[in-house]
């Protein structure tokens, strides 16, 4: 199938998949794929372990350790995998990459300019490595959480940001439809594990030194990266969402 015939075809699937609950989406993909798996750090993720797990319970579940998420994260994590009684994969960054980064520009480099070199660092070269392993992957992005980046996430996408060369990654975001409101209030009805950080003030979570809580009014995504400009507040991990 060339390329433009099979975006075609997951633009027809999108479609049909978008007017879907989450769990059916859910569904659809495990169905279509053995080797899949959530790419987990936030609420909505849990959501979706939650919802995955109840159809498949060895669901496969990695998480990007950038060696910087707050302890409250850590703890998150660990609550998630006894809850669950899955295995998580927490994949690490490359030691000597990091360490050539601190000892030429320091711990804090992010906050001189731009985020993108330790995120590329700390998250992508990581998340690359791991999707190098998985046919599809699933994400909890939702379109209101960033309105300049985010607003048309599609249901399935082709991912050609990290696909394996000659090969198709297919990228699911189930929740693409989903308010944030939405995703508390499932949280709430199924008793799913959150981060305690959330109960002060934060509401987006990424790493440590580039996160913080929020005030009334403010939206979500200005707790991430709050010196830089609203239009670069993406590490990568999406990059697809911005080379469309
Ligand atoms: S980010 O790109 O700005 O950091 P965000 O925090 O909004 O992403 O999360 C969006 C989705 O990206 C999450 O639902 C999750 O699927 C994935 N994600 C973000 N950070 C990580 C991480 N550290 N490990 C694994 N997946 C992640
Ligand atoms: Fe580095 Fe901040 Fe990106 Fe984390 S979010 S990888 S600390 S720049």
């Amino acid at each position: 199938m060339s390329s433009t015939a099979a975006s075609i075809n997951l633009a027809d699937i999108d479609q049909t998949l978008s007017t879907q609950s989450p769990q059916e989406i859910l569904r659809y993909a495990l169905e279509n794929h053995d080797n899949i798996a959530v790419s987990f750090s936030g609420a909505e993720d849990v959501v979706l372990i939650d919802m995955a797990h109840k159809i498949r319970p060895d669901i496969k579940v990695f998480s990007l350790d950038t060696g910087r998420l707050h302890a409250e994260t850590y703890q998150f994590i660990e609550k998630v995998r006894k809850h669950y009684n899955i295995a998580i994969d927490i994949v690490m960054p490359e030691s000597a990459a990091v360490e050539a980064l601190v000892r030429n520009k320091g711990l804090f480099s992010f906050y001189d300019g731009d985020h993108k070199e330790c995120c590329g660092i700390r998250k992508i070269a990581p998340l690359r490595k791991q999707l190098l392993t998985v046919d599809a992957w699933i994400t909890g992005q939702r379109r209101d959480q960033s309105p300049g980046t985010r607003a048309a996430v599609p249901v399935i996408q082709d991912d050609k940001a990290f696909a394996r060369e000659n090969d198709r990654l297919t990228k699911y975001n189930p929740l693409a439809n989903w308010t944030s409101q939405q995703v508390w209030d499932y949280i709430r009805a199924n008793n799913v594990p959150y981060n305690t950080l959330h109960e002060r003030g934060f509401i987006s979570i990424g790493c440590e030194p580039c996160t913080r809580p929020t005030g009334p009014g403010q939206h979500e995504r200005e707790g991430r990266w709050w010196w830089e400009e609203a239009t670069k507040k993406e590490c990568g991990l999406h990059a697809v969402n911005i080379e469309r």
